[in-house]
């Protein structure tokens, strides 16, 4: 069969491409350690306020400025709704759900999770600037009334001061 030469690189390039792109994802995977926030492990969403952590939802010190944040969500709030540490702390946001689902999404940071009923959600992030930074319910959960809903699911991270 004959081929063009330009037609031959242009065939080259791209399969070079693909391998790139594939090595690319490889090493976001293995180097980097990028992964979606993942379910760390299954528990019983009817008993969500006897089983553990859950039974006592706040922000516990687990290490020099590294935080866990156990959060339960439920229709329309989260608990807490407040979540204060230090400056330059890291948060492992520990979260499930009491009844629907819902997510959890902090603006300008790498926290972007669904919260399904029965599952227990991870993901952690470090505070590196000083601020406010509100969360946000940004999976549909249903709707009350004007005032209550979807829309009114937030709560905020208060970091120094
Ligand atoms: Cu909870 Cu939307």
């Amino acid at each position: 069969m004959q081929m063009e030469k330009y037609e031959r690189w242009f065939m080259y390039a791209t399969v070079a491409l693909l391998v790139v792109f594939f090595m690319a994802v490889l090493a976001s995977i293995g180097e980097a350690g990028i992964h979606l926030p993942t379910q760390v492990a299954s528990i019983d969403p009817n008993k969500v306020s006897e089983t553990p952590p859950f039974d006592d939802p706040g922000v516990f010190e687990t290490g020099e400025n590294r935080y866990d944040a156990v959060i339960v969500a439920q229709t329309w709030q989260f608990i807490p709704e407040e979540i204060r540490i230090p400056q330059g702390a890291e948060v492992t946001f520990i979260i499930t759900s009491r009844d629907v689902i819902h997510g959890i999404l902090i603006p300008d940071t790498t926290v972007n999770a669904m919260i399904i009923p029965g599952q227990v959600t991870e993901v952690t992030y470090t505070f590196d600037e000083a601020g406010e930074y509100k969360f946000i319910c940004h999976e549909y959960c249903g709707l009350a009334n004007d005032q209550i809903g979807h829309h009114s699911m937030f709560g905020k991270v208060v970091v120094g001061g």
